[in-house]
């Protein structure tokens, strides 16, 4: 299986992109109908969080049916439509498929709740509940009905976890996986797909609130190479990518290498753990800059080296902006927007844009606890005020962290409502829209520099193909690699400091191209000042 590794995928968070009822929430049309926007971005592929029938306690993640169209997103025909205009304008679709577990609505639940012994051994059940904590708070198990039993769930007490162990489970999950493959899609993003594979006997794990004990577990590759020929793997053009929570470089170059006919590449999480004291979410400090170097690096060689692809990616709809993290942006919102976009884009992996991206969007800046809707932040806030934090504390927090800071509606002008719909949005827009909006970014530096970056990669093997050598690797403000394809070298610097920076240039480098820069450079000497914020990629000799 080997992909295309020019290819650039745009992710669309379809709840909050653009509404054409005037309900409030985005739908499959509004996808259709900014399809001609995305080709002139010049992106390839479109994934598209989840759509499918769902109570949405976790906004879709919670799917009580697989094979249809939530009809507050559209009709099956709408998707169909959506797909055919996609293959005209040169860009197709890859889905989400949530595979670990399903809402407690969906009807495999509800028959073993019924009492159906088939459908009891879809999920997991045990007599005592082992003491690990749920990703959204509180212990992973809850009652199973009143049978003394207690299923798992490794997030919402609703997402009950299926079990992968069941061959007719597979079975099931799999059919789903061609029933979207048999409409023409041609990529799958696979939700936390490394927390498939449990242990036959599940058993206490102090650390990291349980995590060691369903994570990475060895079968998963076994289940993933089945799906692999069960399905896509008998297509070369597919892409597949995998969410890997809390995974390895090792794991995930076993997922990835082509050899092991498991998926195309992986999402890992840890660069955008930089800002965690101590590794937990909700805390606020100061992103890390040595370690966001060093982990940036870990993963480029290690994944170079042992022939594994990444995902590349700042932004996510689980992600405060990237933005609003890394970078000054009363300041320089352009200049690091742009560093902060060639820094994954001429490196070796496959790289996202989440929606919004390209034209520099930042969190929405709200003011109260009142606009927020997300189940995890909701848990999280309450959590925080029973360990004894105040409201205000609390509050920031939630602020700096909650996922609702990328679900916000997509700002498209400065009209109301960020001209995402014309009704009641299901989310606040940010307070930004007025001023960071497309119909005002789109001559902007940041769209324009994107549409730079992902011509860049069509155009030049070495960004798509060339090998990843971590470069200055001990610098504490330049993050830093090397491209090596054949007889040519790429070097690519990104100061991530509001201030200027010099650098020794490496032999091979002085008098080469600049290929791309968010400043102007002329010519390359022994020497040169990195502004802030300054991204510069040289061609060597
Ligand atoms: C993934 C999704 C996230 C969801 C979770 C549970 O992390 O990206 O949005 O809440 O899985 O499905």
């Amino acid at each position: 299986m080997a992909i295309d590794k020019r290819k650039v995928v745009y992710q669309i968070y379809p709840k909050s992109f653009k509404d054409t009822t005037g309900s409030g929430t985005g739908d499959l049309n509004g996808v259709t109908e900014k399809l001609p926007y995305l080709k002139e971005l010049g992106i390839d592929m479109i994934w598209l969080n989840p759509f499918y029938p769902s109570p949405q306690r976790d906004n879709g993640y919670d799917v009580a049916d697989y094979t249809a169209v939530n009809p507050d997103f559209g009709t099956m025909a709408d998707f169909e439509a959506m797909v055919a205009r996609g293959k005209e304008l040169g860009i197709d679709f890859m889905l989400d498929m949530v595979l670990n577990h399903c809402s407690t609505d969906h009807e495999w639940f509800q028959k073993a709740l019924a009492g159906d012994e088939y459908y009891q051994d879809f999920f997991i059940l045990r007599d005592e509940p082992t003491d690990w904590v749920s990703k959204f708070g509180g212990n992973a198990w809850a009652p199973f009905g009143d049978t003394g039993k207690y299923y798992l769930h490794l997030f919402d007490v609703t997402q009950a976890d299926l079990n992968w162990r069941n061959p007719r489970v597979r079975e099931e999950l799999f059919k789903v996986v061609k029933f979207w493959q048999d409409k023409g899609v041609k990529g799958f993003r696979f939700d936390v797909i490394n927390l498939i594979g449990k242990d036959e006997v599940l058993e206490d794990c102090p650390i990291n609130d349980g995590k060691p004990a369903y994570t990475d577990r060895p079968i998963t590759h076994d289940y993933l190479h089945e799906l692999n020929q069960a399905s896509f793997g008998q297509d070369d053009s597919f892409m597949t990518v995998g969410e890997m929570s809390a995974t390895t470089v090792e794991n995930c170059i076993l997922y990835t290498a082509p050899e092991r006919e498991e998926l195309s590449m992986a999402f890992n999480f840890h660069h955008l753990k930089v800002d965690y004291q101590d590794g937990q979410k909700w805390t606020i400090m100061d992103f890390d800059f040595e370690a966001l170097r060093s982990l940036f690096h870990t993963w480029g060689v290690g994944m170079s080296e042992g022939n594994g692809w990444n995902a590349l990616f700042y932004n996510n709809h689980d992600q405060p902006r990237a933005l609003n993290r890394f970078v000054d942006i009363k300041r320089f919102r352009n200049e690091g927007a742009t560093m902060l976009a060639a820094s994954i884009h001429l490196s070796r992996g496959t790289p996202y844009i989440y929606m919004g991206e390209e034209i520099g969007m930042i969190d929405p800046d709200y003011d109260s606890m009142a606009d927020y809707v997300d189940v995890e932040s909701l848990n999280a806030y309450q959590i925080m005020l029973d360990e004894g934090k105040t409201p205000e504390e609390a509050f920031k927090i939630i602020q700096a962290k909650s996922r609702d800071n990328s679900r916000i509606p997509m700002q498209w002008d400065a009209s109301d409502n960020a001209g995402f719909t014309t009704g009641t949005p299901w989310l606040k827009a940010g307070k930004s829209y007025k001023e960071i909006n497309v119909a005002k970014e789109k001559e902007g530096v940041i769209f324009t520099f994107y549409q730079d970056l992902i011509k860049l990669r069509k155009e030049l093997p070495i960004i798509a193909e060339g090998d990843y050598q971590a470069a200055f690797s001990t610098h504490d403000k330049v993050y830093a690699f090397e491209r090596f394809l054949n007889d040519d070298k790429l070097l690519v610097l990104n100061n991530f400091f509001a201030e200027d920076v010099e650098l020794d240039i490496p032999e091979p480098y002085q008098g080469g191209q600049v290929l791309i820069s968010n400043y102007d450079t002329a010519s390359i000497g022994e020497r040169l000042t990195l502004q802030p914020y300054q991204t510069l990629a040289i061609l060597g000799q």
